[in-house]
Order: structure tokens, then C-alpha cells, then sequence
């Protein structure tokens, strides 16, 4: 299976930068033949996106969904409007939302069902804080965010879910976990979804990456044990950059 390559564009680009980005992105796709790239717009450039990625390789992906399926929701985006965008993964449960709004395990369920209710894939993702990691609690964290998470779904669903492992003092700091780290943090990670379900799908559950990434850490991450691709956030905002980047996985 190829691995994924998945770029989180957070809050940046207007519809208009969003065009050049995917542009120079398409006009180097033969670089991403052995790669399923997927790209997180904001929901601003996701029409233009479903309009430019058609017929590409590339997948369609937005970063946050309502726990609802419609209604009293001022300000919130439904599953269906995000299908209707062309969105095919969905970011669920990043810690940026996790702490800045507050969104709890429980909501996070929510929104994962919703997701998958609507024919949406959903990257799920957890990670320890700074606190955890130097009290030694990373391996428990995760497993209470897989438990609190996943709970109440069939196993055949996993195949709809990736899980990103994105320890929260990674994120944005320029602080890259080693390999290491990252190893035991994935193996965690299917540690828990095999007691949550079954050995098999702690091993096939796909597992991916995210945390500082850069041109430079990227080979040897990539390349870790356990891991199925990468989602990178501040160091795929610049196209030219991000597809050297990806050149060097
Ligand atoms: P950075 O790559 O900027 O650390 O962000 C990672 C991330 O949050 C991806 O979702």
C-alpha cells in the first residue's frame, strides 16, 4: 500500500492562494506517483479544490466537521456539506481544537460517526502532551484517547480511519520526535486499537505522523516502523518547498 503524504493547510490561503498552491501542486504530480497525497483545505478554498483536484490523484480533505448532522449550528459545517465540497478525509479531533475549543473525546466520537455516516474517511488525531511525556504517561494518554474515541464503532470501519499521531509538543514547536519516540507512540497507538478490537486491526489500522516535520527530518520519519505516512502542517505552505519535501520521502 502506497504511504500517505498529508498536508494540513490550517487557517491560511484565501480561495485565490488556494488556486496557485493546488496549481503548482497538479503540475508536478508525476512526483507523487508512489504517494496518496492528500491536501486539508480550509473551508473557504474547498469548492475550488473539488473543482481542481478532479480527475488528479489528490484527495480532497477538510479540517473539522460539526458533531450534528444539521440545525441550530451557527457557524458549524455539516458532513453532508462537506461531501457536497467534494471532501473525501476529514481532520477530526486536532489538538489545536482539542485545547483552543475545547472539543472533548466524547464530541470527537460524535464527530467520527458522523463522518463515516456520511461516506467521509476520517484522520484521526491524538497525541500526549509535554507534561504526559516527562511523567512517562505517553503510552496511557494515547490509549485513553483511542478508548474515548473509537468507542462504539465496528471494527470493519477502521478501514475508513486513519489515525495521526501528533504529540501535542511537537506541533508547531520545531521540536521533532525521534523516530524512537515515534515508534513507541505508534506502537501504542495499535496497542489499543487491538484491545479495542482485535489483533488484526491493531495491525492493519493505518498510522501516519505529524509534529515539526521539515525537509530535513522527513526521510528518516517517513521510514519509521509502524508508520504509514506523514501529516505535515507549517512546512507544506509553501508548494515549491513542500514538493522538494515530499521528493525526499
Ligand atoms: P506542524 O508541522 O506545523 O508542526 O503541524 C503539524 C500539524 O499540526 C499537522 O496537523
Amino acid at each position: 500500500m502506497k504511504k500517505h503524504i498529508i498536508a494540513n493547510i490550517k487557517m491560511n490561503q484565501t480561495p485565490e492562494e488556494s488556486k496557485f498552491y493546488l496549481a503548482s501542486i497538479i503540475s508536478k504530480a508525476s512526483a507523487l506517483v508512489d504517494k496518496r497525497l492528500t491536501i486539508c483545505l480550509p473551508y473557504t478554498s474547498l469548492n475550488l479544490g473539488k473543482m481542481m483536484l478532479s480527475g488528479t490523484d489528490i484527495t480532497l480533505g477538510a479540517q473539522n466537521i460539526a458533531e450534528e448532522e444539521e440545525g441550530l449550528l451557527t457557524g458549524e459545517i455539516s458532513g453532508r456539506m462537506l461531501k457536497g465540497c467534494g471532501v473525501k478525509r476529514v481532520i477530526v479531533g486536532h489538538s489545536e481544537r482539542r485545547s483552543r475549543f475545547k472539543e472533548s473525546g466524547q464530541a470527537i466520537n460524535k464527530k467520527i460517526k458522523i463522518a463515516l455516516k456520511n461516506g467521509l474517511q476520517v484522520i484521526l488525531c491524538v497525541g500526549e502532551s509535554l507534561v504526559e511525556k516527562n511523567t512517562l504517561k505517553t503510552v496511557a494518554s494515547l490509549t485513553a484517547q483511542i478508548d474515548e474515541c473509537l468507542k462504539g464503532l465496528y471494527e470493519n470501519e477502521l478501514e475508513n480511519i486513519i489515525i495521526a499521531y501528533e504529540p501535542v509538543w511537537a506541533i508547531g514547536s520545531g521540536k521533532t520526535a525521534s523516530v524512537k519516540d515515534i515508534e513507541y507512540g505508534v506502537k501504542a497507538i495499535r496497542k489499543a486499537v487491538e484491545n479495542n478490537f482485535s489483533e488484526k486491526a491493531g495491525k492493519e489500522i493505518e498510522v501516519v505522523y505529524g509534529g515539526s516535520l521539515n525537509g530535513k527530518n522527513i526521510a528518516s520519519i517517513y521510514n519509521a516502523e509502524g508508520l504509514n505516512g506523514v501529516l505535515v502542517g507549517g512546512a507544506c505552505l509553501d508548494a515549491q518547498a513542500f514538493l522538494r519535501m515530499i521528493s525526499k520521502c
